[in-house]
């Protein structure tokens, strides 16, 4: 590991499981995770992004619920699972069913959203998506960075309209790129994940294109 900036990198994980549903979490804590994502790149530097950060209980219920409705009709219950829920792998239909169960007991849920909507073209996506994911994922590295765990969750988008209704946002002139579960972790320990390897994945210029 060569710094601490590596061992946030790779110990971000999606935390559903082991999270204190039972300690909130601080107000300044999110807050500064925020500001410090704020310095995340957007297209033309256009920042026309706004960011819900939801701590009252009925609001996180109203959440919950739509989230839920949208995870079982993709994914299936427990008993019954979709054929979605049938190709996740097991320990991700376990930990995202655990998530499905208790997201109203998360302290706190942050949703990030863009005050326009993304192209219908293909041509454009990567731009809009890019100039608010970035600062998603820079919120969920500070939060670990201060021993606070996060869960990214894009299912409720597929409610987006009732999420909208709950959250009080505009619809359909903004768009939602999320649900990020906050917490404490209910342990200490952190590893890297296992992806595919390196190897596997990277190829330098044209390398084996060519026959
Ligand atoms: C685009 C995207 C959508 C995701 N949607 C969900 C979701 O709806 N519900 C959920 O529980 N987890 C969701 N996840 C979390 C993934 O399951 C998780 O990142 C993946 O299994 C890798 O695990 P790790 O984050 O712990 O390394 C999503 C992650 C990404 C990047």
């Amino acid at each position: 590991m060569h710094s601490d900036i590596d061992l946030v990198l790779t110990t971000t994980r999606s935390v559903r499981k082991r999270m204190d549903l039972d300690r909130p979490v601080d107000r300044d804590v999110v807050e500064e995770c925020l500001d410090l994502a704020l310095q995340a790149p957007s297209g033309a530097n256009r920042q026309d992004w706004a960011f819900v950060a939801v701590d009252d209980p009925a609001v996180k219920a109203g959440v919950s619920a739509v989230y839920r409705a949208a995870f079982v009709d993709h994914y299936g219950t427990r008993s019954r699972p979709s054929a979605a829920g049938e190709r996740l792998p097991k320990g991700v239909w376990e930990s995202a069913h655990q998530l499905a169960d208790t997201m109203h007991r998360v302290p706190v849920l942050m949703i990030p959203v863009r005050h326009s909507v993304p192209p219908q073209e293909r041509a454009g996506q990567a731009s809009w998506w890019a100039s608010i994911l970035p600062a998603a994922w820079s919120f969920m590295l500070a939060a670990r960075s201060r021993g606070l765990v996060t869960s990214y969750t894009a299912r409720g988008c597929d409610r987006e309209q009732e999420l909208a209704e709950v959250l009080g946002l505009e619809y359909p002139g903004t768009t939602q790129a999320g649900i990020i579960a906050v917490g404490h972790p209910d342990h200490q320990v952190f590893r890297a994940a296992r992806r595919r390897p390196l190897a596997e994945v990277l190829r330098w210029n044209r390398e084996d294109c060519d026959g």
